[in-house]
């Protein structure tokens, strides 16, 4: 069984994607022992708690010392003895150290089509806003491993959906976030089941 830790900071729909993933049989072998929130208000802990899953809120404004931060996260994932941490909604940067400890068994999901509108300031309906001041036809959503960059690091799959005429930033977030729901059970199952992931959870 692999265990895996979600990090969240709002909805919670891909998160609700992961869990319905995994009480459906889609993704196999895998739970989820940890939500952890970087908002106390977060919905997303909600959804967790109504599944009984064990959520934690780790916010910059209660640990502003980044250092402290990074050693409580890590203290909450070794409890939960987590192999695989999946960002879904996620809207703070990862420490550098946290990246380092669990290299290659971090995924995150993006609405756009990286390398398009991300990276830095790029999170949320802002990615939606810059999609559509681009004139871009098509846009998408982008489920990828987590290196030190922000929104850098390989891409485990991507899925477009057009750009619609009238589209406004909530109408097009939307689209998009249909989208996210069936890439990222897709992509925890790619990931799963890839040799890498495999060499360094099972050896
Ligand atoms: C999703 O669209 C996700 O891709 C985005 O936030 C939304 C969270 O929705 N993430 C980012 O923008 C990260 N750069 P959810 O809380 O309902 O899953």
């Amino acid at each position: 069984m692999i265990n895996i830790a979600v990090f969240v900071s709002g909805g919670g729909s891909n998160l609700q994607a992961v869990m319905d993933g995994i009480s459906s049989g889609l993704i196999q072998n895998a739970k989820i022992v940890l939500v952890l929130s970087s908002r106390a208000d977060a919905y997303a802990l909600d959804r967790a708690s109504g599944a009984g899953i064990p959520t934690a809120v780790i916010s910059p404004e209660e640990y502003p010392d980044v250092q402290v931060r990074t050693s409580t996260i890590l203290a909450h994932l070794k409890e939960a003895d987590t192999s695989l941490i999946v960002l879904a909604g996620y809207m703070s940067i990862l420490p550098k150290e946290l990246v380092g400890a669990y290299a290659g068994r971090i995924i995150n999901i993006h609405p756009s089509l990286i390398p398009k509108h991300c990276g830095k300031g790029y999170y949320g309906l802002r990615v939606h806003e810059a999609v559509l001041k681009s004139g871009d036809r098509e846009s998408g959503a982008t489920v990828h491993y987590v290196d030190e960059g922000v929104d850098t690091g390989r891409i485990i799959l991507q899925r477009k959906v057009p750009v619609l005429p009238g589209d406004t930033p909530e109408t097009l977030a939307a689209r998009v976030l249909e989208t996210e729901h069936e890439i990222i059970v897709e992509a925890v199952n790619i990931c799963l089941k890839s040799q890498e992931f495999c060499a360094m959870v099972y050896t």
